[in-house]
């Protein structure tokens, strides 16, 4: 299965821009920006150093920026062309490091950060469970992991059956995400991880007018473009379409986000479970 976020450590410049741009349209869509705020206000921000993996092109980090000016942040992310861009628009951040490496073999020595964030990573790594077991090898003793993801699956831009768009959906799933419905069991999965739960929640995110509700339509529309499954005027009466609803029906779908917050034991003793 694809998931174009899992390869962006080689992906080619057009890849990344076209990534890049959409992270960027994510971060000005209004209710994308209210769950953030929601998840921000769970994590106690003044336990650093911060740890962001799978930070892109930097879009929660600056979120962190303005919540916590003074805190020392550290951003990973195996794509060294999104780090160049989360380096420009944080650049007068003072206290910020931003490193490459794979979120399954992180370089930092064992309990380095009192606080560990992920923010859709997970839902792009292939091995969940080794993504966190590594997360929970990083934090502290005490320390907080956070993570806010899509549980993909739920996305549904349909008004009836038969709806077309959720053809487009399907097509944009198959390819940006690995992991379509893994994230419904977030809890369970920090728990394997040998973290103890502190808290979980949902936000169902509802698509509307915004550049970042087309282009889950316009990867999709495309992909079947270029597979060669639609020709061109299709296409564009696809994406005409869900521009259409959002403004005669007021949205365009919706798609459920996962959020937990979970606790790395205090004491020594914290070996993950095996398996
Ligand atoms: C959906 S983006 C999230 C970006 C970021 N959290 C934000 O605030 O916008 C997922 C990010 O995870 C990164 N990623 C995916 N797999 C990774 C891995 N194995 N190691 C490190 N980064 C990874 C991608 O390069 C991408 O930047």
């Amino acid at each position: 299965m694809n998931d174009v976020f899992s390869s962006l450590a080689t992906g080619d410049s057009e890849t990344t821009q076209q990534i890049a741009s959409v992270l960027h349209s994510r971060s000005q869509d209004p209710d994308q920006n209210r769950m953030l705020q929601r998840f921000l206000a769970a994590v106690d921000v003044t336990a650093g150093p911060l740890l962001e993996i799978g930070c892109g092109s930097g879009g929660l980090l600056t979120a962190l920026c303005d919540r916590a000016p003074t805190a020392t942040l550290v951003g990973v992310d195996h794509s060294v062309d999104l780090l160049r861009m989360a380096a420009q628009s944080n650049a007068t951040a003072g206290n910020l490091r931003l490193l490459a490496a794979d979120a399954h073999r992180l370089p930092f020595t064992a309990e380095s950060f009192p606080t560990v964030l992920m923010y859709t990573l997970l839902s792009h790594t292939p091995d969940i469970g080794s993504v966190l077991k590594e997360a929970h090898r990083v934090c502290r003793q005490g320390g907080q992991i956070v993570v806010l993801d899509g549980d993909y699956a739920s996305a549904d831009f349909s008004l009836g059956p038969h709806d077309p768009l959720s053809a487009c959906v399907a097509a944009w799933r198959a390819q940006y995400v690995v992991n379509t419905h893994n994230l419904r069991s977030l809890p369970r999965l920090l728990e394997a991880a040998g973290f103890q739960l502190v808290q979980a929640g949902s936000h169902n995110y509802t698509a509307a007018d915004s550049a970042y509700a087309y282009s889950i339509i316009d990867r999709g529309v495309d992909t079947m473009l270029d597979s060669g499954t639609i020709g061109k005027d299709l296409a564009r009466s696809l994406k005409d379409e869900a521009r259409r609803r959002a403004h005669d029906e007021g949205f365009v779908g919706s798609i459920t986000y996962r959020f937990a917050l979970a606790r790395r034991h205090p004491s020594a003793n914290t070996t993950p479970p095996q398996g």
